[in-house]
């Protein structure tokens, strides 16, 4: 198929990337976002979100006069949707009385209507946000069929997920494998024809569901694997084991990789996509909807450990928080553990003070230190909750010299404890028993 102009709907951290990579590779591109600010924005040539080469690639995109921004959608050869995809915040399913999240498909329903009146015969819809099984099919092929066109007979559907990392979207979508499952094998050629426009890596070709379930598999089993190295944590930890030592000797054998350990699971995919699968087929997910449910709760453990560290008292006690993204080295703190860690020990009476220095402001709620000696000042203890660089090169004597705090809680395995402990700290990492 030849692709002459598409209109990509969503132009935030997978759209945009999208649509400028596309004008930038010698196609017209309309972006449509139903946020006016943004298209303001972008109109003006500037940007509004952080990503390393965005800023380049919307300028070349601009510059080429393939690339313009609108509030509505247009005809066009091909439509891509890059909606969000979150959970309801106040809104829950049940199941033998276990509640469980469920996601809102609002904008992915309303960007679908919006392109019916301008889907002709011959054209190729493609669904990117992440979301439930079935979704293509039971969702976006009934509303498309408004416009009296049939998905698969008279124009191709497909959906091909994004598995981009944030900071490396614009290498990573040229170069990953990216899936494409079709309706029909021949919407699935469709989606391959548009996509090898610009990408380099392997496209592989499934059907819509495959493509679904592919997404989800590959952030649940995740999911699964963090929750399993949370329980050994808490494990080693009643057992007098040092679950990091085991879990490197456990690695040894062949066939066994474990992952790590930490103070909970973050982020606006691994925590949120396995709830994809519960709120679908709840009677046949007890083991990711108890994962999901592990790792949720270990922001809990994270905070007993911080009582034990101080001897049980924390109710007035200054704690210098460390880190609030929720992974290491960058400024995204969307469904982050660290801030539950806070939340918690606040609600305990401990008096916290965090610093993150990829986003100073934080999170409402929070008294957020302006660097870290203000964060270190006057604490009682430190807790480290996320790997950022910058933390890990901390040397120990350094802090000793700018806190009167003796005691440190190290929930992400950073730092090397006999160092911190030579310099006159008392160390409790988590899943540390020994
Ligand atoms: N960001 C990632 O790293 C990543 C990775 C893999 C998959 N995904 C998935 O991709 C999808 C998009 O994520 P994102 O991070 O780009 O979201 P985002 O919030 O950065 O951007 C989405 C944009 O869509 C716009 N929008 C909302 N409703 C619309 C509508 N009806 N019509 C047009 N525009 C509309 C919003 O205003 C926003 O600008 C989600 O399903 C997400 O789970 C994201």
């Amino acid at each position: 198929m030849n692709f002459k102009k598409i209109c990509v709907l969503g132009l935030g951290y997978i759209g945009l990337p999208t649509a400028s990579t596309f004008a930038t590779h010698g196609v017209k591109v309309l972006g449509v976002d139903v946020n006016k600010s943004i298209v303001e924005t972008l109109q003006r040539g500037e940007i509004h979100i952080h990503e390393p080469g965005l800023r380049d690639t919307v300028s070349a995109a601009l510059a080429s006069g393939n690339f313009s921004v609108s509030t509505q959608p247009q005809e066009a050869d091909a439509f891509l949707i890059a909606v969000p995809t979150p959970f309801h915040e106040n809104k829950f399913g049940e199941y033998n009385g276990q509640k469980y999240k469920l996601a809102d498909m609002r904008a992915v329903t309303s960007a679908t209507e919006a392109i019916v009146p301008f889907l002709r015969k011959d054209n190729l819809v493609v669904l990117e946000s992440t979301s439930p099984p079935r979704t293509t099919l039971e969702l976006v092929a009934p509303i498309l069929a408004r416009s009296g066109l049939q998905a698969g007979r008279d124009f191709h559907l497909a959906y091909s997920p994004e598995r981009v990392l944030p900071g490396q979207i614009l290498r990573e979508l040229i170069e990953n494998a990216r899936v494409i499952g079709g309706v029909t094998p021949e919407s699935a050629q469709a989606g391959a024809d548009l996509y090898s426009i610009f990408v380099k890596g392997q496209i592989v070709q499934t059907d819509a569901t495959t493509a679904e379930m592919v997404k989800l598999m590959e952030n649940t089993y995740r999911d699964v694997n963090i929750a399993i190295a949370n329980e050994f944590a808490r494990l080693a930890d009643k057992f007098g084991v040092d679950v990091w030592e085991a879990i490197q000797i456990a690695s040894l054998h062949p066939r066994v990789k474990i992952l790590s350990p930490g103070p909970g699971v973050g982020g606006h995919c691994i925590s949120v996509d396995p709830w994809f699968f519960v709120e679908t087929a709840p009677e046949l997910t007890p083991l990711i909807y108890n994962s999901r449910k592990v790792n949720d709760a270990q922001p809990h453990f994270v905070v007993d450990l911080v009582k034990r560290a101080l001897g049980d008292v924390i109710k007035g006690k200054r704690i210098a928080a460390l880190g609030l993204a929720y992974k290491p080295d960058v400024d995204d703190l969307r469904e982050s553990p660290a801030n539950e860690v806070v939340h918690l020990l606040q609600k305990e009476g401990a008096r916290v003070k965090a610093f993150e220095p990829f986003k100073l402001e934080g999170l409402p709620g929070m008294d957020m230190a302006k660097s870290l000696d203000d964060a270190l000042n006057d604490a009682d203890a430190i807790v480290l909750l996320v790997r950022h660089t910058e933390f890990i090169n901390l040397k120990p004597i350094d802090v000793a010299a700018k806190t009167k705090a003796r005691v440190i809680v190290d929930t992400v395995n950073g730092w090397n404890a006999a160092n911190w402990q030579s310099a006159g700290f008392a160390v409790t990492r988590l899943g540390a028993g020994k």
